[in-house]
C-alpha cells in the first residue's frame, strides 16, 4: 500500500536542519577536468568492505563528473575551512572553485584537498536514483587523516566541536 506523504518541504527541512553534521567537499575528475561541491549527505555504510555513501542533487554539476569518472573523493573539512565550504556551495564563480587551491591526487585522480580532517578516495560501486538525488555508494581505496578539529553544520549555520 502506498501511503501519502504529509510532510511539507519546510517541515522536512526544519527537522533535518536539527541534525548536526560534519561538512565535506566531494570532488571528482572527468578526464582533465575536475569539479566538486559542498556535501553534508555523507555517511559510512560498511566496514568490510569499506563503503561510504554520498547523495548528490540531480541538478548539481558535480554529479556528471562522478558518473563519468566512476569515482569521487570525500574531503572532510576542518574548523578553519568554512570559507571553502561556502566557495564550493556557491554558484558564483562555480568553475573557479579550485583556483589557488593546492590539491593532491589519490588512486582515482579525484582531487584531495589539503588542511582537512580526512580525505577518502572512493571508487563508485553503485548508484541509485531516489527522488531528486542520486545516492553514490563508494568503495574506499585510500584514506588520510589529521587531528585537526572538524567544521560542523547545524540549522543553516556553522559551528565547531569541543570535547565536553
Ligand atoms: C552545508 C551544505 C551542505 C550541502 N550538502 C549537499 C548535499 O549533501 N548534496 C548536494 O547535492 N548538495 C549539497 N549542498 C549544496 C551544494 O553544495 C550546492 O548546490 C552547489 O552549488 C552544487 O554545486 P555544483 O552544481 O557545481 O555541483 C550543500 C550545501 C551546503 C552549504
Amino acid at each position: 500500500m502506498v501511503r501519502a506523504v504529509r510532510v511539507s518541504a519546510d517541515e522536512f527541512k526544519r527537522a533535518l536542519g536539527r541534525w548536526a553534521t560534519g561538512v565535506t567537499i566531494v570532488t571528482a575528475r572527468s578526464g582533465e577536468r575536475v569539479h566538486g561541491m559542498t556535501v553534508s549527505a555523507f555517511t559510512e555504510v560498511s566496514l568490510d568492505p569499506p563503503l561510504v555513501l554520498v547523495c548528490a542533487d540531480k541538478s548539481s554539476n558535480t554529479l556528471p563528473f562522478i558518473q563519468e569518472g566512476g569515482a569521487f573523493a570525500v574531503n572532510v573539512l576542518a574548523r578553519d575551512q568554512e570559507a571553502l565550504s561556502n566557495r564550493f556551495a556557491s554558484k558564483k564563480d562555480e568553475w573557479k572553485r579550485f583556483e589557488g587551491l593546492e590539491c593532491d591526487s589519490g588512486p582515482t585522480g579525484a582531487p584531495l584537498l589539503r588542511g582537512t580532517v580526512a580525505n577518502l578516495d572512493c571508487r563508485v560501486v553503485a548508484a541509485h536514483e531516489h527522488g531528486d538525488h542520486v545516492v553514490f555508494l563508494g568503495e574506499v581505496n585510500e584514506v588520510r587523516t589529521s587531528d585537526r578539529p572538524p567544521l560542523l553544520h547545524f540549522e543553516g549555520g556553522y559551528g565547531s566541536f569541543d570535547r565536553g
